[in-house]
């Protein structure tokens, strides 16, 4: 069967949730961000899962986020940076989708998230540090499983969304 759901994947501050609504309006599709979502079932904010739970939690979390809205059809799906990690959501997420991978640099990503204060795994010294050994671990499998890929340094969302509409295969436009 062809894929139903515009799966995005990439590192923070790929801009994943901005070019997913913009994609997910322009071809007329709900859209859902594992994220948000984990936060609108708990009705807490990610930092503080992690602060209760721990990493491990939050994971438990999000595996159970992926497992519901990769059962949904026709959606746009925005994903955390960290979700390609495990082989259980690797498997769900190839399921019924089409992944498109933000690639973008450590330079990118800290100038975008210089004042964040919602990712935990930033709260830390050496940010720079840390982006740039997940990107060292995670590039690879993020490039694994894209069907696309598209760099989006320098580039504004909306060019970013306007870049992917026309690469997208046939189907997922209609
Ligand atoms: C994470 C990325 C975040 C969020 C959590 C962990 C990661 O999502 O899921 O803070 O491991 O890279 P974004 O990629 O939307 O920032």
């Amino acid at each position: 069967m062809s894929a139903t759901n515009i799966i995005l994947i990439g590192p923070m501050g790929s801009g994943k949730s901005t070019i997913g609504q913009l994609l997910a309006q322009r071809l007329n599709r709900d859209f859902y961000d594992t994220d948000f979502y984990i936060e609108e079932k708990t009705g807490v904010d990610i930092p503080r899962i992690f602060d209760v739970e721990g990493e491990e939690g939050f994971r438990q979390r999000e595996t159970r986020a992926i497992e519901e809205l990769v059962s949904l059809d026709n959606v746009v799906l925005a994903t955390g940076g960290g979700s390609v990690m495990r082989e259980e959501n690797r498997k769900l997420l190839r399921s019924n989708s089409y992944i498109i991978f933000l690639d973008t640099s450590v330079e990118q990503q800290l100038e975008r998230l210089r004042h964040d204060k919602k990712r935990p795994l930033l709260q830390t010294e050496n940010p720079r540090d840390r982006l740039q050994q997940l990107l060292a671990e995670r590039k690879p499998v993020y490039m694994e499983l894209a069907d696309l890929s598209i760099p989006t340094d320098r580039k504004f969302a909306r060019r970013v969304a306007a870049e992917i509409i026309p690469k997208l295969p046939e189907y997922l436009t209609r």
